[in-house]
């Protein structure tokens, strides 16, 4: 590696290119039509960006198992669709007015508009994995596999939803809400790579125990960015999950270790803008300083510090699994990748 290189350079010019290739059948699903404000709305977040880390995983997970990446793009694009689908809902959820950047859908549509874009989003998956070509054997391991992940991720965002009224979550109940909402999608997006490229059980096997243990730690991940993150980088709003009352790792860890006046001053401002107006994505300076002040308190009693090391935990974990596999480019980047989501700034 040349001096002045990032470590994750070749890897992200990888990502880049498999990019190119996961959209050009992406927006052949999602082309510009009547009715154009559905189609519009549908567009709108695969067209502002995003990172297409889970469509990579899928491609890299079928070459990691020595199979044609080219065979799983379709299985590739339905992943991304479910996950863009499931921003659209949970930005509805979260009251979130930006994502990749942008405003969010039902910020720009409203949100009947963003309901049904995201449904859109949603049944294309499925015409995806109906254009896949693959044996009717595989697909309907796949088609099985990314059913049971959707359901999942209903169930733990149910879960998130339900914990925002909560008192307090054990880390048991959190870490069984991410599995569902995130590590059921990564878990399900490398075993789709597995199940197009190979046969061998125990290879499928290992690459879902990767992707649950990886999908988990970035979510981990992702609550801490919620904290730490600039803003502009991030391209979502930053202490969104505070103001909600977000029931994350890292404010488990703060209400076992904080004495009864910390946590007074935290409950200030924790979950008390969840269904007002102020909960949204661009806040007032007084609120915005009240959730600085919260931050600097889970800093304070080193509850970010403590969720950044049980999500590097994971991802050891996670790489572990990939032993199993011979050793090749694709199981490096994949693992790569791992070390990437629990050190990213966006
Ligand atoms: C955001 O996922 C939603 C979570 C599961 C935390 P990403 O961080 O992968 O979002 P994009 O696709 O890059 O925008
Ligand atoms: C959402 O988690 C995960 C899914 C979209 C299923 P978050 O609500 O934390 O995701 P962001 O932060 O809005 O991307
Ligand atoms: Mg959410
Ligand atoms: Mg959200
Ligand atoms: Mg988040």
């Amino acid at each position: 590696m040349k001096m002045g290189v990032g470590k994750y350079d070749e890897l992200f010019n990888r990502i880049k290119e498999r990019a190119k290739l996961v959209d050009e059948k992406l927006f052949e699903l999602i082309p510009e039509k009547e009715p154009k404000v559905l189609y519009e709305a549908a567009r709108h977040y695969p067209l502002a960006g995003g990172k297409r880390i889970r469509p990579f995983v899928v491609l890299t997970a079928t070459e990691a198992v020595g199979g044609n990446a080219l065979k799983a793009i379709y299985p590739a694009v339905a992943i991304e669709l479910i996950h863009n689908y499931s921003l659209v809902h949970d930005d509805i959820m979260d009251m979130d007015e930006t994502r990749r950047g942008k405003p969010t859908v039902h910020k720009v549509w409203g949100i009947n508009m963003a309901i049904l874009a995201g449904d859109l989003l949603f049944s294309k998956a499925f015409e995806a994995i109906s254009r896949a070509e693959i044996s009717p054997e595989k697909k309907a391991k796949v088609l099985e596999t990314i059913v049971k992940a959707s359901n999942e991720l209903c169930e733990g965002q149910a879960l998130d939803l339900e914990f925002e009224n909560r008192e307090m979550v054990s880390i048991e109940e959190y870490m069984r809400m991410i599995s569902g909402k995130t590590g059921a999608l990564f878990d399900a997006s490398a075993k789709v790579g597995g199940i197009v490229g190979t046969e061998n059980e125990e290879y499928i096997e290992a690459l879902s125990r990767w992707g649950r243990n990886v999908g988990m730690a970035f979510q981990i991940w992702d609550d801490v960015l919620d904290l730490i993150a600039d803003e502009e980088k991030l391209g979502k709003p930053v202490g969104s999950d505070i103001r909600k009352g977000k029931k994350t790792l890292i404010v488990a860890h703060f209400f076992e270790n904080a004495d009864e006046k910390a946590k007074e001053k935290f409950l200030k401002v924790f979950g008390k803008y969840a269904g007002d107006v102020k909960g949204k994505g661009i806040i007032e300076e007084d609120v915005k300083a009240e959730v600085m002040e919260a931050i600097e308190l889970l800093k304070e009693h080193g509850s970010i510090d403590y969720a950044s090391r049980i999500a590097r935990e994971l991802v050891e974990k996670a790489n572990e699994a990939l032993n199993v596999l011979p050793e090749s480019r694709a199981r490096k980047d994949l693992e790569l990748l791992a070390s990437f989501m629990v050190e990213r700034e966006y």
